[in-house]
């Protein structure tokens, strides 16, 4: 594990943005692994100033997203779908059709995580998966469980990622309580993992994901067994992790 300790947020998606724009100028077919939420925000505002200013070229790219809320439109205001095309998608020169969020409406929800699987085999998995990581040490929405799922599922999310999203939604509206999400087959294909994390609130989910023991009871943990995995996180988010302690 490579590990990129930075002072701040800004710095943290400075420094991915910096890797996840060399890899599309190496590889202009590159197959990103996407993530929502506000860690990645930066990042995403970095990678569309770059598109604007120094000609990073998103016209071949491909995406494929983490995750989907269950009941939500891709209109929705809240819809990861929404976030991505928002944020990112409909602010550079990429193809739309080559942007892929699970649909989290599908009738069949089953064939839905089936097929986002089968697309994941397509596009020979991704060759960068970007990762925020929830307090409670989720990757994706794989929740702490007793074992890690390999496949893309649905997910009954836990209370306190309901109550963590719930920033995001206007005061007395409901907040999603299920998700469509990549499993760990999808995640840990990836050529290269990218986790960024950052502030105090996952300095307990980073130290346990990166040092603990490797188990679903913290979902993060397993990407210390990926031979290719490089963590961006702030001093906050370092500081259970014990690396920084002064010495007597
Ligand atoms: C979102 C995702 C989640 C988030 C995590 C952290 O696509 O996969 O695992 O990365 O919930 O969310 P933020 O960044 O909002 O703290």
């Amino acid at each position: 594990m490579k590990l990129i300790c930075v002072s701040n947020e800004e710095e943290m998606s400075l420094e991915a943005s910096r890797l996840i724009a060399a890899l599309v100028r190496i590889k202009p077919d590159a197959v990103l692994g996407l993530a929502t939420g506000s860690t990645p925000l930066g990042t995403y505002e970095e990678l569309v100033r770059m598109h604007g200013e120094e000609n990073l070229d998103f016209s071949r790219v491909r995406t494929v997203n983490l995750d989907e809320y269950i009941g939500l439109d891709g209109n929705h205001p809240q819809s990861y779908r929404a976030f991505m095309n928002g944020y990112l998608f409909d602010r550079v020169n990429i193809s739309p059709a080559n942007t892929f969020v699970p649909n989290g409406m599908a009738e069949d929800l089953e064939r839905e995580c089936l097929e986002y699987d089968q697309l994941l085999e397509q596009l020979n998995f991704t060759d960068l998966q970007l990762l925020g990581i929830g307090s409670n040490g989720h990757i994706a929405f794989n929740e702490p469980d007793d074992y890690f799922t390999a496949h893309c599922h649905c997910v009954d999310l836990t209370h306190e990622t309901i109550e963590a999203n719930r920033r995001f939604f206007a005061e007395g509206e409901d907040v999603p309580t299920r998700a469509i999400t990549m499993g760990m087959r999808g995640i840990m294909s990836s050529r290269r993992l990218l986790l960024l994390a950052s502030g105090k609130k996952k300095a307990e989910a980073v130290a346990a994901a990166c040092f603990g023991p490797v188990s679903p009871r913290v979902p993060g943990s397993i990407i210390q067994l990926h031979h290719e995995v490089t963590v961006i996180a702030d001093l906050d988010a370092l500081s259970k992790t014990g690396l920084f302690e002064e010495a007597d």
